[in-house]
């Protein structure tokens, strides 16, 4: 059984079709991303000491995959807090909108891609912490 995530955040298994050359993933809309793909933007060259995040998103859905390396997800709704580590490229994080999140220790390899269910829009940002415990209780 899957540990229970703050803010109905989840893992994702994704189907590893590995064969002698190596391994290969699909992510698809509505199936494995369950929401239809927008956009999409990785991480990479994070500094070890770096955090980003520090945000909840009003409406976005995401999925944040570790296609290589690892890094730390702070996941917060208001009422709980967890963090998760994320260095598995066969699974991703579901991020549903009104969830904190930070992450944080990068290693120096850790690409994180993150596929969004809409277009970059700063309106759908929250990034003060008290305006999110405001909205969400
Ligand atoms: P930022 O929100 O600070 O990233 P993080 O949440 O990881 O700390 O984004 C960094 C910059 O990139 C900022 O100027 C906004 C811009 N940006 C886009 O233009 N498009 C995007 O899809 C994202 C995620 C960010």
């Amino acid at each position: 059984m899957q540990e229970l995530l703050p803010g109905n955040c989840r893992l994702v298994p994704l189907t590893v079709r590995g064969d002698e050359r190596g391994s290969l993933v699909a992510v698809e809309a509505n199936r494995e991303a369950p929401f239809p793909i927008a956009r999409v933007y990785y991480l990479y060259g994070t500094g070890p000491r770096v955090t980003r995040g520090l945000h909840a998103h009003k409406e976005l859905r995401q999925l944040a995959i570790p296609v290589a390396g690892s890094c730390t997800m702070l996941l917060d709704d208001g009422e709980g807090r967890a963090s998760i580590l994320l260095n598995d490229p066969a699974h991703g994080l579901l991020l549903p909108p009104m969830v904190w999140h930070e992450m944080s220790d990068f290693s120096a390899d850790c690409v994180l891609m993150v596929l969004a269910d809409a277009a970059y829009d700063e309106a759908d940002y929250i990034r003060d912490y008290n305006d999110f415990l405001a909205a969400v209780r």
